[in-house]
């Protein structure tokens, strides 16, 4: 039987994508359950960046199922230049059960993958943040229940954890709108492939250069970070065109009463978000920050199920 690796959301069916938050679910409940699961297995984790939220996840999440973790940190294996990536990946082969990789291209984490004869899990790449969203769908699912009768709203930057929002939501028949300045749209050509992914399940998704637009009537709103890790150097120029691309007090008013503010975090307050609605009654960052623990477990889980 092929080795099973979690490199993104759509190399997934909605079938496996429920399965995953299913066990999610489940361990959560019943963490006892599962306490045993990689008795006398390697988790490794090899970050390319920094990291805290995943590295914790995965690393504890690890330790709590039974396996030995662990960390290979951003200064240590330095991927690609001390050592070429095939070489990395076979030898950790001989070593590990599972790696978990967080990388700066995601054809990195392809290559690695290709050479490896252990699953390996992807912890972030530049196109791709899955095990977020794993825990983004397990919180949304837990506070508005059918995630096919919500508004789910994005404003900001469609980057990696925006793809894999648009890969979880169109599997699973959800309704998306993002606000995004208008020059950073993908082309005509990929939208018209994302909404025809979306119409297959019974889902919608919209773009607008409008935040007010996109959240009216929102049940959740999300925001992540207008440079992400590799790309703070884009300052100034970007940081004017995202200006308006806010969650702040005005776009909140527009969204549901009892809408939830979600962030994958680290969060810019003054950016992508002020400090007001972060700390706010509708927030639940930190219930999203908690749920990464089951999510990583869950994957981890998943990948070794045949
Ligand atoms: N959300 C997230 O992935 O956080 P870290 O970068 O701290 O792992
Ligand atoms: N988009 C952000 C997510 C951090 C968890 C980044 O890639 O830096």
């Amino acid at each position: 039987m092929a080795k099973k690796d979690f490199l993104s959301l759509k190399n997934l069916t909605k079938h496996q994508l429920l399965d995953i938050i299913n066990i999610a679910q489940e361990v959560k409940a019943h963490p006892q359950d599962f306490i045993q699961f990689f008795s006398g297995k390697h988790v490794g984790l090899l970050f390319q960046k920094p990291s805290l939220r995943t590295k914790t996840s995965f690393y504890l999440g690890a330790q709590q199922l039974g396996a030995a973790s662990i960390y290979y940190g951003p200064q240590e294996v330095r991927l690609g230049q001390r050592e070429e990536i095939r070489d990395v990946s076979r030898t950790l082969s001989q070593y590990l059960d599972i790696a978990v990789l967080r990388t700066f291209s995601h054809q990195d984490i392809l290559e690695f993958a290709k050479f490896s004869s252990i699953p390996i899990v992807n912890g972030l790449t530049d196109l791709f943040h899955p095990s977020q969203i794993i825990a983004d769908i397990l919180t949304v699912t837990e506070l508005k229940k059918d995630i096919k009768k919500i508004k789910f709203t994005y404003i900001g930057e469609i980057n990696n954890v925006c793809n894999s929002l648009i890969n979880a939501f169109s599997l699973l028949g959800g309704n998306l709108s993002i606000a995004t300045p208008e020059q950073f749209y993908p082309s005509q050509e990929t939208i018209k492939k994302i909404k025809a992914k979306f119409a297959e399940t019974g889902g919608t998704f919209n773009i607008s250069s409008s935040p007010e637009d996109a959240a009216r009537g929102a049940d959740a709103l999300y925001t992540d970070v207008w440079f992400s890790m590799g790309k703070e150097g884009q300052t100034k120029h970007k940081e004017k065109i995202f200006k308006n691309f806010q969650i702040n007090d005005k776009i909140l008013e527009k969204a549901k009463n009892n809408s939830i503010v979600m962030h994958c975090l680290p969060a810019h307050r003054g950016q992508e978000i002020t400090d007001a609605v972060f700390e706010g009654d509708n927030s639940v960052v930190f219930l999203q920050a908690a749920n990464r623990l089951h999510a990583a477990k869950a994957i981890l889980i998943f990948i070794w199920e045949k």
